[in-house]
């Protein structure tokens, strides 16, 4: 997966008719970014394990679970058995990376390791070449529709340096006010996979929207 891809985020979908708004991105994207949150680790709740069970049954996009919980080895067997395809935990949220980064790999899905915004980079950076995807987060995690952290470019471009450095193809995957304006920079600094709620769901047309964006991301 070296080409930059747009997953969106279900976060912002019309939740009363998510099979019809999965449908529609399904046209001009496989990915679907999957936001799992336990007003724990960060004061909101979203999906669960039954919601991507059910979802599942209705496409073949490649599911990427954004695990924003406080416990995120618990619910790795679970999330996987619903039919996720990746399983992203946060950094801060795990005593051993390694050992969460085996668990996920056991079972035989992409692992993802996320970073949020307050936490220094320097605590990803050495498991970068180890994962499958590495997410930086360019918003405080729990909410969509937040503004772009600027100093979100520096974070991916040392991610970037450390990922070429050792020859790996780790995935760098930004989440948080991606938009027209923001895509190019994102990609500039050493992003490839881009997630986005408000961006695409916000707008009428949403396979449109996404190819807009992909677009703009690669100008
Ligand atoms: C925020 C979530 C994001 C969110 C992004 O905690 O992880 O995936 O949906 O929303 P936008 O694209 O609207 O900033
Ligand atoms: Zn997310």
């Amino acid at each position: 997966m070296s080409d930059v891809v747009i997953a969106p985020s279900i976060l912002a979908a019309d939740c009363g008719r998510l099979n019809e708004e999965i449908k529609e991105v399904s046209e001009a994207t496989s990915f679907l970014h999957i936001d799992v949150m336990d007003g724990h680790y960060v004061p909101n709740l979203t999906f669960g394990v039954p919601v991507v069970q059910s979802i599942r049954k209705n496409t073949n996009m490649i599911f990427d679970v954004h695990l924003m919980v406080t416990n995120p080895l618990d619910f790795f067997s679970p999330f996987a058995e619903a039919g996720a395809d990746m399983l992203t935990f946060h950094v801060e949220t795990v005593e051993d990376p390694d050992v969460a980064i085996e668990a996920v790999r056991k079972l035989g899905k992409r692992v993802g390791i996320s970073i949020h915004p307050d936490t220094p980079i320097e605590k990803v950076l050495p498991y970068c070449a180890k994962v499958d995807l590495v997410l930086v987060m360019s918003v405080r995690p729990g909410f969509g529709g937040q503004h772009f952290m600027e100093e979100s470019l520096d974070r991916i471009a040392a991610v970037r340096k450390v990922i070429d450095e050792a020859g790996a193809d780790t995935v760098i995957s930004v989440d948080g006010g991606i938009c027209d304006e923001t895509a190019p920079r994102v990609v500039r600094a050493g992003a490839n996979y881009l997630v986005a709620g408000s961006a695409v769901f916000g707008k009428k047309d949403h396979a449109a929207a996404v190819k807009e964006l992909l677009a703009c991301a690669l100008s």
